[in-house]
């Protein structure tokens, strides 16, 4: 004799349908082994009397399960957790925004051998200037000069990487909380930066070059609006948009009638772009300039650079004493040994080609569920309703495959266009390849349940 499910799903009063709420609720529990392979579900009928829904609701929800493989109906015995999917095997995880990673042992071999030899004992042993020592400061600024972008050593501080240089402009910018304008869907380091530096985002329209100006200037309209913008011009993460150079102008231009500040996130420059200028060329008077050299040619080095204009700089030193203190020399006598010995060229060029790879696979295999750019990183972005989009994180982990919580890439939770960031950098080819496939019959599936065009 079968005995009665005792287990019933909680069902959050958050954004979707009740069969949405309903699949993403049995799948997290799957997931979370609270129901293990073999359980039987509630009968339609009893399930929709505990959680006071329609019975077509329930039955709903069970097919869309069924059709994804989380679940088996078994004619006359009722609906059981798969075997399938309560798998424990190794996870695929496309939540990384990395660079492929190319450097070998050898590589790092001869690299601390070299800067043994040659280093300073003193300047390794004692705590450096806050911005850095000029020489690195120097090398630095000559190695976004080759990106394209002028940067002026004398206004440069190293930081540990780009997020440090974030947690400084924001600190410095959004004194007393003040809030800040971004895109609707950001980094979501940024997203966790202004929860802890007090600033609310205030995310704004996009379209495929990022924000849209129009929202930009009637949202900066309003009286004691805010007076920051953070912004990432070039390969947004997470959803690839590219400023060209005429909505580059047209930002700056309304920054300037509207005397904001611009925190521009540059860490996807990884070329010279000649026809993207940084924001900061175009506004330098205005423009808080972060970069690093995690995306183009190691992101374990944490090494970045914050760029401000001179006004700003010894605030920006005060904030950035007072959180990382300094960047290590270690890490910058690594830097200098791959600017010198042409490492980090040949390295940021053979991971430009490994990502071209990766991208035009990636590709062919999502279709057009994913939205193609032109310029190419390590993230793609799967444009779909928010509900969806949290709905479809969940049954992906539930298949073994980790992608970006949507919520955590989100300026707002009421925002209707949303999408799922995938990672495309880090996961080895192998496991890219048999990721995306399981990522695109997911799609699919949810489009076909959905009653949309596959
Ligand atoms: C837009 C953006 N800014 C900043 C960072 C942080 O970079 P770093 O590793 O140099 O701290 C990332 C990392 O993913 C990013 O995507």
């Amino acid at each position: 004799m079968l005995i009665q499910s005792p287990w019933t799903p909680w069902l959050s009063k958050g954004e979707g349908s009740p069969s949405e709420r309903l699949v993403a609720a049995l799948a997290n529990d799957i997931l979370a082994e609270k129901l293990l392979a073999g359980d039987r579900l509630p009968a339609h009928r009893d399930l929709a009397y505990r959680l006071q829904i329609g019975l077509g609701t329930v039955t709903k929800a069970y097919g869309l399960l069924e059709r994804r493989g989380l679940v088996r109906t078994v004619r006359g015995s009722g609906t059981f957790v798969s075997a399938a999917i309560s798998r424990r095997g190794p996870t695929i995880d496309l939540s990384r925004n990395a660079p492929p990673s190319l450097m070998t042992e050898r590589l790092f071999t001869r690299t601390l051998s070299a800067v043994a030899r040659k280093s300073d004992a003193a300047i390794l042993s004692s705590y450096p200037p806050t911005a850095g020592h000029d020489e690195y400061r120097r090398q630095f600024a000559r190695w976004l000069n080759g990106l394209g972008m002028e940067a002026n050593p004398s206004r440069l501080l190293l930081t540990s990487g780009a997020h440090n240089a974030l947690w400084v402009a924001f600190s410095l910018l959004s004194r007393n909380g003040g809030p800040v304008f971004t895109e609707q869907h950001t980094y979501p380091g940024a997203v966790a930066l202004s929860r802890l530096t007090g600033c609310c985002l205030i995310g704004l329209p996009m379209d495929q070059e990022g924000i849209v100006p129009a929202a930009l200037d009637e949202a900066a309209s309003a009286e004691n609006g805010p007076k920051t913008l953070y912004v990432t011009p070039l390969i947004q993460n997470p959803t690839t948009s590219t400023m060209s150079k005429s909505r580059r102008e047209e930002i700056v231009e309304i920054c300037r009638r509207r005397d904001i500040i611009i925190i521009e996130d540059d860490v996807y420059r990884l070329g010279p772009n000649a026809s993207l200028p940084p924001l900061a060329m175009l506004a330098p008077e205005r423009t808080v300039y972060v970069n690093s050299m995690s995306k183009s040619v190691n992101p374990a080095l944490r090494i970045g650079a914050l760029i401000v204009p001179e006004a700003y700089y010894a605030a920006a030193e005060g904030v950035l004493a007072s959180t990382a203190l300094m960047i290590s020399p270690f890490t910058c006598a690594v830097l200098e040994q791959w600017l010198l010995d042409g490492t980090a060229d040949a390295v940021s060029k053979a991971i430009q080609e490994e990502a071209r790879r990766r991208y035009s696979l990636t590709a062919s295999i999502l279709g057009s569920a994913m939205r193609r750019s032109d310029h190419i990183g390590y993230h793609v972005w799967l444009p779909m309703p928010s509900a969806d989009a949290v709905n479809f994180e969940t049954m992906a982990r539930a298949q073994g495959i980790i992608v970006t919580p949507p919520l955590s890439t989100s300026t707002s939770l009421d925002t209707k266009e949303g999408g799922i960031r995938l990672c495309i950098g880090a996961p080895t080819f192998a496991e890219l390849t048999s990721g995306l496939g399981a990522i695109a019959n997911l799609r699919r599936s949810q489009l076909q349940a959905a009653g949309q065009p596959a």
